[in-house]
């Protein structure tokens, strides 16, 4: 079996082979841009690690697992101008480099790459893949558009949220598992049992997220800190700030919310006070936990030996540790 560093490195040297020296440069640099500036790479390592678990043939596969990397990419494009956000991976997001047509643009055209490559997936498995492909895409649309809508809403409950964070981020994670797992002729019952790892384990990742975003080191985390709170994100961090805190409290938030003209830093500052002082932070780490157990519980039930899960099981304790 190959180890999580293994396939990362393979991931890591495909993409690199990926046709994109094409014209117009202005559509196809920033692609390559946006892909060859590093990344975790976890989605495609997630669809060769599943498939690894029953079959070694990674290679065969390996077109397959790169267009879960290319789409997530392409989300990122779109997603940096919907939030606003300058940096990522340490360097300016593609609309700030570039503007914000290139990243409509090229981000359009690296979906479109991402189905040339899904279209590769042997035509045995074809039809299975496309259809978990396409309705894994359009709920990271419906994820993305609840995360928008809530920004002007105070009243975003904690189930809202986290149905809002299953769209846009968990179901991409699972789905690379489902795919690894189609792929390799898994039983049915572990596919769902793979998927409902996914799940559970992309709701963790998500609140990680949440959390390097108010208090993640901007060096190591490659974005900028703060910027969820600069656009009002309901984030698992406001709604319990929200929702726990006392009345001076919660006016002051309500205030920093609605309040246009003030000093961005300054009104992280003040946020950042709050979630400490409510332990917003403290929950969310309890709900990650409680994700964590729910996710690495899935893996008990399958078919094939314990030892195998290893792999799922290390990642898993990865991402709860991460830092970017
Ligand atoms: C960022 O995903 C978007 C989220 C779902 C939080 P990653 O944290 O996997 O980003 P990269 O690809 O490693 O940069
Ligand atoms: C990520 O949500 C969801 C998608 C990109 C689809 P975020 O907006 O929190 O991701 P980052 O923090 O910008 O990477
Ligand atoms: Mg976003
Ligand atoms: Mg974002
Ligand atoms: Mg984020």
């Amino acid at each position: 079996m190959y180890t999580f560093k293994e396939l990362q490195e393979i991931v890591e040297q495909n993409i690199k082979s990926l046709a994109l020296d094409k014209n117009p440069k202005g559509l196809y640099e920033p692609i390559k841009y946006i892909l060859s500036i590093g990344g975790k790479r976890i989605r495609p390592v997630l669809v060769l690690a599943a498939y690894n678990l029953y079959k070694n043939n990674i290679e065969d596969i390996i077109r397959s697992a790169l267009a879960l990397e290319v789409f997530h990419n392409f989300t990122l494009l779109h997603d940096d101008i919907m939030d606003n956000a300058d940096i990522r991976r340490n360097r300016p997001t593609v609309h700030k480099k570039w503007s914000e047509n290139t990243a409509i643009l090229s981000g359009d055209a690296m979906m479109i790459e991402a189905y040339k490559l899904i279209a590769q997936t042997n035509p045995q498995y074809l039809s299975a893949v496309l259809n978990i492909f396409n309705q894994t895409a359009l709920e990271v649309c419906e994820g993305q558009q609840y995360d928008m809508d809530f920004e002007t809403r105070l009243d975003v409950s904690e189930a809202e949220y986290l149905e809002m964070i299953r769209l846009k981020t968990s179901v991409l994670i699972a789905g690379s598992l489902q795919i690894g797992a189609i792929l390799a002729d898994a039983p049915d019952e572990d596919i769902q049992n793979i998927y409902e790892f996914g799940v559970n384990l992309g709701l963790a990742f998500q609140l990680q997220d949440d959390y390097l975003d108010s208090f993640g080191d901007v060096a190591v985390f490659g974005k900028k800190i703060g910027n969820d709170i600069l656009s009002n994100k309901k984030t698992f961090l406001l709604i319990n700030a929200l929702r726990t805190s006392d009345k001076d409290t919660h006016n002051q938030l309500i205030t920093l919310i609605e309040n246009q003209d003030f000093n961005p830093q300054e009104k992280i500052n003040a946020v950042l006070k709050i979630y400490k002082k409510t332990k917003a932070d403290h929950l969310l780490k309890e709900k990650m936990a409680f994700y964590y157990e729910k996710a690495t519980s899935a893996l008990n039930n399958l078919s094939i030996v314990p030892d195998k899960t290893k792999i799922l099981r290390d990642f898993a304790e990865k991402m709860m540790n991460r830092e970017k």
